[in-house]
């Protein structure tokens, strides 16, 4: 595979929330890549900021609470420092979204057909009469049973699958070159669901569309993603190949999610996989984050005297070359990982 830059390049994202009870420092450093046509799966307990992280991208959190500091490169222009009308043009073709609730992004006096087709006549010249088959498609492919009466129907005339597959047919629409999914498909049956990973796949293959999957079911993380990412804290404390990290978890975080997680060559062939487990203890509250390692006071582990005092730095395993490029690299921000070492290479040294 050729080297080429990542579609999606985002660095060092902060955000903070003004809240009744201070300043929450909801992101707090995140950096991540995604490469055409690649999934990273996107997993953590909730509140550990996965939502936050992707609204900010797209400049959907209330202006005047939010504050978003960092960068976001969408093939190589920033989505944070961009004028508002440049990030409303690139909603569509260049990023599709589909949110965790529905009902919040759908407008409930237009059709969902009308809504489709809006949608896509406001990037692309077709007739309507075009833009209305293309509607009548997508929502077949998304799984919608009967697609022509369902195109004329209102969101509150439907079911809270049907509308969620109604928001990702219009995140389809456009062939965006990134799609950002938060628990697209968690309402969804399971062969609903399988129907709607294969469209995305095949959206990959025909667009080389980079793909950012926010799950709690590791099924999904399976099946979809190439890389995952493990959120705690605001922070990415792992990261790695789906192989890497499900398999040779390095967090004590991950390795507690993971629970009692069968082996995944086992689990894959049997077609089933568990959802995450559940971590003793409670996250910490974003307006009160610990000193030193953000996951220690849940820490079975808390090997290293460093673990209260000093933050660990997001370092690759051991073992694992430098070398390796952001796609296959595998790194974990932890003073306890299962080799028992100190980290490798930090960020900072690449
Ligand atoms: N609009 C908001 N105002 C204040 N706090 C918020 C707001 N949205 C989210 N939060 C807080 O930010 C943290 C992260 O939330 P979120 O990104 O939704 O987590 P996740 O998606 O991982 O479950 C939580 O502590 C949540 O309470
Ligand atoms: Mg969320």
């Amino acid at each position: 595979m050729t080297v080429t830059a990542p579609l999606l390049e985002v660095e060092d994202l902060h955000v903070r929330l003004r809240t009744p009870r201070g300043t929450a420092s909801v992101v707090n450093g995140l950096s991540y890549t995604v490469g055409a046509g690649e999934t990273v799966a996107v997993v953590g307990e909730s509140g550990s900021g996965k939502s936050v992280s992707v609204l900010a991208l797209l400049g959907l959190l209330p202006a005047g609470v939010a504050t978003v500091t960092g960068r976001a490169l969408l093939d190589g222009e920033d989505l944070l420092a961009m004028p508002a009308d440049r990030l409303r043009q690139l909603r569509g073709p260049g990023v599709g979204m589909v949110f965790q609730d529905p009902m919040t992004s759908l407008n409930p006096v237009l059709t969902v057909g009308r809504q489709l087709v809006e949608g896509i006549r406001a990037h692309v010249d077709v007739p309507k009469a075009v833009a209305r088959r293309r509607a009548v498609e997508l929502l077949g492919e998304v799984g919608l049973p009967g697609p022509e009466k369902a195109v004329d129907r209102y969101p509150h005339e439907l079911s809270g699958g049907m509308r969620q597959r109604v928001m990702i047919a219009i995140a389809l629409s456009n062939s965006p070159a990134l799609l950002i999914a938060d628990e697209a498909t968690t309402a969804l049956d399971v062969t609903v669901q399988a129907q709607i990973i294969d469209l995305v796949q095949r959206l990959q293959a025909d667009h080389g569309t980079g793909v950012v999957w926010i799950t709690h079911d590791l099924g999904v993380v399976a099946g979809i993603a190439d890389r995952v990412l493990v959120m705690y804290g605001g922070r990415c404390v792992e990261d790695g190949t789906v192989d890497d990290v499900l398999e040779r978890p390095a967090h004590p975080y991950t390795r507690g999610l993971l629970g009692a997680l069968p082996d995944l060559a086992v689990a894959r062939a049997d077609g089933g996989l568990p959802d995450l487990a559940t971590v003793p203890g409670t996250p910490p509250a974003p307006t009160d984050l610990p000193a030193g390692c953000v996951f220690w006071p849940r820490c079975p582990v808390r090997a290293d005297p460093r673990c209260e005092t000093e933050q660990p730095p997001l370092a690759h395993v051991r073992g694992q070359s430098r070398d390796f490029g952001p796609s296959l690299a595998h790194r974990a921000a932890t003073w306890c990982a299962e080799d028992g070492g100190a980290p490798g290479t930090t960020e900072e040294d690449r």
